[in-house]
């Protein structure tokens, strides 16, 4: 060809990467691989092959693992884990930099592997799994370091069971074990059945780190070896993957008491609107949808465009989605490589063709004759309530709808059970400010789209799951606090019969909605101290939590509320309940038979008074992420919160949870102490005199195990926690997986209710939103 011809076509040629060093590497290893266990790699045993999507060719052999292999796995972590963590930051810090130095030093060859072994472009592969993975090393190396005086109170978990998917095998891998082992937790980590060859080339160079022994095993195998490190003695499971699959994980850990965190699937919003920088916009939607084949949980799958500009936007788009090259993944030149595997081909495949509704454009590319391809595409057309507007299609479909004002492009971004990233292109920053903040989702990209990076959490809310992975906030899903956890007692209610009967009517109701409201039902149950009857208190049922819920739904305005002002309601109840202070002592007492009532409240006026203080303060913060931009991490109210309150601490147990809730702008239904409900009943008084808006609080009374399952169901209620002495752990858990909620269960184990422990609270009364904002030169 001459370069006149060249000029003329201006066809790109190919440039293929060779694939001789990573195939070397396989031969080396003799094409067949156990586990790695303990340090060393096992005999393979009996398995499956692991192939080339973009040829179908056998890269490997891998042994599927049995359940003497995950149980050697799990026994050698829990061996190794005491002395990794007694090691010490800093010299777990000198590990983990060892790791992203050699993974540095070998970046082509895991570059090329993981394309050999996913079908992912090289360009990706190269520029971006590849860095990342080294940057989350360095970064949580950091952190290792930082980890005894940054988070003096924090402890590693034990040992972490880690699942992966197949779609960035390596970073996936990289974000689980980074902050596991950095925090000083030990780990049995499975990658994904069609993907498992650079985990287990990770294994190799943490034996050239010197890792020692048993820090890190690696299994292979499928979902079945998924769900047996599911079930085995370990501390924390952490998932990435499906939300089908994320759902049976959070049932079969219910009531465990092991850590979970899950980072699911979504149908993330790509909002164009009609002064957007359109160009910039289809260079974004390349990246969003058509990055990775469209196998990214995060992918901007879902197109909304401003109407104005929509037919003149889709004709552009199909433009350029006429030039993506497709082919080859090894080939430098190409964007668009091969699904992962021809399960995954055929799940695209039928979803598209059982479409019926609006207009197909799929590329006017020729996809290579063998090997697992399928064509971008682009669905116009369709409605919110189309499947494919909901479902997500992992693979490089993009689907759209329009919009025409900014209200209805959020209403729209917001109808989906996901709630994993958003993408908003505008010229206009303040339409861009006013709409991120809006958005239901973990992770807000302005005018840009699909950047990471390991100082900015990631992770969802809604149905993507739970956790973040990254930042300061990724750590503490490998952390708990110190010290070691009392088994709770059962506290029974004070028995007793006669004594003196008030003429009037003394039935404490329910505080719903800002008012005090009769239990439906229409039961109540005496209330004993040890000197006689104290009164009578309404039994609440699953009505009754509807209409709590409800309330607390309706008062979506307090989310919006300043800091500043919660600080001051707060301040306001912590002086009412001054006030007052004596009556409640002697309530609690009472009913307790204890002598400690005034201590107790002492102490929740100062929970009050610390809540009232952090409100203006728990603040989030700045990233400064490796792009000309910032990544703002914000911290976001929950939503709803549903609490079994302590029975032990009548009062305090109730304040403690409600103050840092709402003091974040969540709206609560607060089930009081079951045994000593009086405290929270006199304590609607000190609420209503001290402007709490209606439904922000909502105090239900009744038998804690007829109501966590109301609570834990309802779809409006967004995180239930309980401190109940009633250990209601495995129901609550069971239950809240139908919607994915957040829970803080005890399993069993007492709170110490007299130390302050309102920063766990605040945490989980907040979720991090980081909104990356790109800025110039
Ligand atoms: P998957 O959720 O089944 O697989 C992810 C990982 O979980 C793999 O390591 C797998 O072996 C393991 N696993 C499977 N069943 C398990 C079980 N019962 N217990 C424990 N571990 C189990 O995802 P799959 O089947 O590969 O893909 C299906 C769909 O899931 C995709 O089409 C996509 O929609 C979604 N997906 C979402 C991902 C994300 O990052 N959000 C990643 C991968 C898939």
């Amino acid at each position: 060809m001459t370069v006149k011809e060249i000029f003329e076509t201006m066809e790109y040629g190919p440039a293929p990467e060779s694939a001789a060093e990573a195939l070397a590497w396989l031969v080396d290893q003799g094409d067949t691989f156990g586990h790695f266990i303990d340090g060393a790699f096992t005999k393979p045993g009996k398995g499956f092959e692991s192939r080339n999507p973009a040829t179908g060719e056998v890269l490997a052999k891998l042994t599927q693992a049995t359940q003497a292999d995950v149980d050697a796995a799990v026994a050698a972590a829990r061996k190794a884990q005491p002395k990794w963590e007694k090691l010490g930051g800093p010299a777990r810090a000198r590990y983990l930099y060892a790791i992203a130095r050699l993974i540095q030093k070998h970046a082509r060859l895991f570059a090329v592997l993981e394309t050999l072994d996913n079908g992912k472009p090289i360009r990706e592969s190269r520029d971006i799994d590849i860095p990342l993975v080294q940057r989350h090393f360095y970064y949580h190396a950091g952190m290792a370091q930082l980890m005894e005086t940054e988070l003096p109170d924090a402890q590693a978990l034990g040992v972490c069971g880690q699942i992966i998917p197949w779609n960035f095998p390596l970073l996936m891998l990289a974000w689980k074990v980074a902050p596991a082992l950095a925090m000083g937790n030990t780990v049995v980590l499975k990658p994904a059945e069609y993907t498992s060859l650079t985990a287990l080339l990770f294994a190799d160079i943490c034996m050239q780190a010197g890792l020692p022994k048993g820090v890190v095993n690696i299994v292979t195998g499928d979902g079945a070896v998924g769900e047996m490190i599911v079930a085995s003695d370990v501390d924390k499971i952490a998932f990435t993957g499906s939300t089908v699959v994320g759902r049976r994980i959070r049932e079969a850990t219910a009531g465990s008491g092991k850590a979970l965190t899950l980072e699911l699937g979504g149908k993330s919003p790509y909002i164009v609107f009609d002064d957007a920088d359109i160009d910039s916009a289809i260079e974004g939607l390349v990246d969003a949808i058509w990055f990775n084949q469209g196998q990214v949980c995060c992918a901007g799958s879902r197109l909304l465009v401003q109407e104005g500009i929509a037919e003149r936007f889709y004709a552009k788009l199909r433009a350029r989605m006429d030039t993506l090259r497709i082919g080859n993944p090894l080939d430098k030149c190409i964007d668009v490589g091969a699904v992962v595997d021809p399960v995954q081909l055929q799940t695209i495949t039928s979803m598209v063709d059982s479409n019926t509704v609006g207009h197909v454009h799929q590329a006017a590319c020729e996809l290579p004759a063998n090997g697992c391809y399928y064509p971008p595409t682009l669905i116009t057309g369709l409605e919110t309530s189309d499947p494919l507007m909901q479902e997500e299609i992992f693979g490089p479909v993009l689907v759209s709808s329009t919009f025409r004002t900014p209200a209805e492009a959020v209403e729209l971004a917001n109808n989906t059970r996901y709630g994993l990233a958003a993408t908003v292109w505008t010229e206009n920053v303040n339409l861009a400010l006013d709409i991120a903040p809006k958005l239901v989702a973990g992770v807000v990209w302005v005018n840009a789209t699909n950047l990471f990076d390991a100082a900015a959490g990631f992770g969802g809310v809604r149905e993507s799951g739970f956790g973040r992975e990254g930042g300061w906030e990724g750590l503490s899903a490998y952390t708990k606090p110190k010290g070691k956890a009392k088994p709770l007692a059962k506290i029974e209610p004070v028995a007793g019969e006669g004594g003196p009967v008030d003429p009037i009517d003394r039935t404490a109701k329910l505080y719903v909605g800002g008012k005090q409201a009769r239990p439906d039902g229409g039961y109540s149950r005496a209330v004993w101290g040890k000197a006689g009857l104290l009164g009578h208190v309404g039994l609440a049922n699953r009505k009754d939590v509807r209409n709590a819920v409800e309330a607390a739904a309706g008062a979506k305005g307090w989310s919006k509320t300043t800091g500043h002002l919660r600080a001051q309601i707060l301040y306001y109840i912590g002086e009412n309940l001054s006030a007052r202070s004596d009556e409640f002592a002697h309530r609690i007492d009472a009913m307790t038979g204890r002598k400690d009532g005034a201590k107790e409240v002492d102490a929740a006026i100062q929970r009050l008074f610390t809540a009232a203080a952090w409100a203006d303060k728990y603040d989030g913060q700045v990233h400064g992420v490796p792009i000309r931009g910032v990544a703002i991490a914000m911290k976001e109210p929950v939503g709803v919160i549903g609490a079994l309150c302590a029975d032990e601490a009548p009062l305090l147990g109730l304040v403690s949870a409600m103050a840092p809730a709402i003091a974040m702008g969540n709206r609560t239904v607060l089930v009081a102490s079951e045994p000593y409900p009086l405290a929270a009943t006199d304590f609607y008084q000190v609420l209503d005199t001290s402007d709490v808006p209606a439904g922000v609080v909502n105090i239900l009374t009744g038998s804690h195990a007829e109501l966590a399952k109301p609570l834990a169901s309802h779809l409006n209620v967004d995180a239930v926690w309980s401190f109940s002495s009633t250990d209601l752990s495995a129901q609550i858990e069971v239950v809240s997986a139908g919607n994915l909620k957040r829970t803080w269960v005890n399993n069993a184990t007492a709170f110490d209710w007299g130390m302050d422990h309102s920063r766990r609270f605040l945490q989980a009364s907040t979720e991090v939103k980081n909104i990356w904002v790109p800025y110039g030169e």
